[in-house]
C-alpha cells in the first residue's frame, strides 16, 4: 500500500457545532495524519468552482450556498491508502445510509449538511489539494 494524500473539508454544519476536534480525532485514530489545515470562509466563486462537476445537478445551488454559510476547515490528510481510508471513515453521502461508526453517521445533519468532504480518487485528490494549498503549506 502506498502513502497517499487526500483533501478533506470539515463543512459549515460541523464547524458551527464545534465538532472540528471530534472529527479530527476520528481521522487520527484511523491512521490519517493532518499534514495541513486552515479554517477559512469560502467565497461563492471558490465553492462554485470546487463543486463545478455538480453544476448541472439539481442540488448545486443549495450546495454552494451551504458551503459558504459559515467557515470550513480545509485539510490535507496523509496515510496508507488515504483516499479510500478517508472515504471509509466518512461514511456514505446520506448519513441515513452510513455505517454506524462513521463521521457522517455520528455527526451529519442531512445529505447536504453532511459534515465532511473527502476526495474520491487519487487524481481528484491531487487537483483538490492544489486548488486550496501551496506545497509549502503541507508539512508531513
Ligand atoms: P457526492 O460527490 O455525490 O458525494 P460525496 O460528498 O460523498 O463524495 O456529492 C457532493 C456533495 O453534494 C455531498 O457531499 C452533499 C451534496 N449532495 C446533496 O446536497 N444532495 C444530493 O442528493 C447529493 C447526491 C449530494
Amino acid at each position: 500500500m502506498a502513502v497517499e494524500r487526500t483533501l478533506s473539508i470539515i463543512k459549515p454544519d460541523a464547524t458551527r457545532r464545534n465538532l472540528t476536534g471530534k472529527i479530527n480525532a476520528v481521522f487520527e485514530d484511523n491512521g490519517l495524519r493532518i499534514v495541513a489545515q486552515k479554517r477559512v470562509q469560502l467565497s461563492e466563486a471558490q465553492a462554485g468552482a470546487f463543486y463545478a462537476v455538480h453544476k448541472e445537478r439539481p442540488f448545486y445551488g443549495e450546495l454552494v450556498s451551504f458551503m459558504i454559510s459559515g467557515p470550513v476547515v480545509l485539510q490535507v490528510l496523509e496515510g496508507e491508502n488515504a483516499v479510500a481510508k478517508n472515504r471509509e471513515v466518512m461514511g456514505a453521502t446520506d448519513p441515513k445510509k452510513a455505517e454506524p461508526q462513521t463521521i457522517r453517521a455520528q455527526f451529519a445533519e442531512s445529505i447536504e449538511a453532511n459534515s465532511v468532504h473527502g476526495s474520491d480518487s487519487a487524481e481528484n485528490a491531487a487537483n483538490e489539494i492544489r486548488f486550496f494549498f501551496a506545497e509549502t503549506e503541507i508539512l508531513p
